[in-house]
């Protein structure tokens, strides 16, 4: 009998024990799916970042370009460095030379007649090269540019009678630098050699002659010329010094003069 039991079903203890089990599964599934129903559905696409988070990122950004540009010392290697000097590598600005502002000034102003061989042009526009109006009195000259010149003149054995525009400020209107620059080329360029004429001396003849309004003939430049300035060789040391210390990389002392 009991053997019938046993293979008809399973022992009662033990059903009554798969029974309870199975409710418990049944109460646990019941339970998963409470939980599974509160569970917030999963939704499709993304949810955005609060607006306000994003001002928040945007500041700190800026704040921190704002905060590179003025602390990250130009991301230089050496910034930390003791002996650091922040206009090591800038260019020192340097004096053109006189000579050589003056060769600038004079193929853009004075070419176009007097030609860049500063030989003229025959019968119309007298030579600059060999010229004794050129590399005699500096006042002479100081005065055909700054006035111009008109009427006939004598250069080197040639009679031209022209116009020669005013370069000063009643005139084409050049800086004293420029004046400068242009005197000294044609004073020692094709073969000239006269004395170099500096800015102060430029300076001196402005102040006389800048008011003057007319033009100058060839008779009156002869007429009232003060003694030739003597050469500075001091002035022209401490230019020099001046330049060795600015090579030296003393920029801020260069910044300091300017
Ligand atoms: C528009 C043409 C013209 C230009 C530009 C000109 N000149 Fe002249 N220059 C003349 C003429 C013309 C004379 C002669 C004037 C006369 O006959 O009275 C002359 C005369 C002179 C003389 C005296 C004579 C001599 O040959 O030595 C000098 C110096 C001179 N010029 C320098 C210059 C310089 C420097 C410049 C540029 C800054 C210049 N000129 C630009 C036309 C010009």
């Amino acid at each position: 009998m009991s053997e019938e039991k046993h293979s008809s079903g399973p022992h009662p203890d033990n059903k009554a024990s798969l029974e309870q089990a199975a409710m418990q599964d049944d109460n646990m599934q019941d339970v998963h799916a409470q939980l599974m129903r509160e569970k917030e559905e999963p939704k499709e696409g993304f949810s955005p970042v609060p607006i306000v988070l994003m001002f928040i990122f945007a500041a700190l950004c800026f704040w921190g370009g704002v905060y590179l540009v003025h602390y990250s010392g130009g991301f230089r290697w050496d910034a930390y460095s003791p002996n650091f000097d922040p206009n090591a590598d800038k260019p020192v600005p340097k004096e053109i030379p006189l000579f050589e502002r003056g060769q600038k000034v004079f193929s853009q102003q004075c070419a176009v007649c007097h030609q860049a061989s500063g030989a003229g042009v025959p019968g119309v526009y007298p030579p600059i090269a060999g010229s004794e109006w050129v590399t005699e009195h500096p006042e002479v000259l100081a005065r055909i540019l700054i006035n111009g010149l008109n009427g006939p003149i004598e250069v080197m054995g040639n009679t031209y009678n022209g116009n020669m525009p005013a370069f000063g400020p009643g005139g084409l209107n050049l800086s004293n630098k420029d004046l400068a620059g242009v005197m000294t080329y044609i004073r020692q360029e094709w073969g000239n050699a006269a004395s170099e004429m500096s800015v102060p001396m430029v300076d001196t003849y402005l102040a006389a002659y800048a008011s003057r309004s007319t033009p100058w003939t060839a008779a009156e430049l002869k007429e009232g010329l003060g003694p030739i300035p003597e050469p500075e060789p001091v002035a022209e040391e401490a230019t020099e010094g001046e330049a060795d210390a600015a090579q030296a990389g003393d920029g801020q002392a260069e910044e300091a003069a300017h």
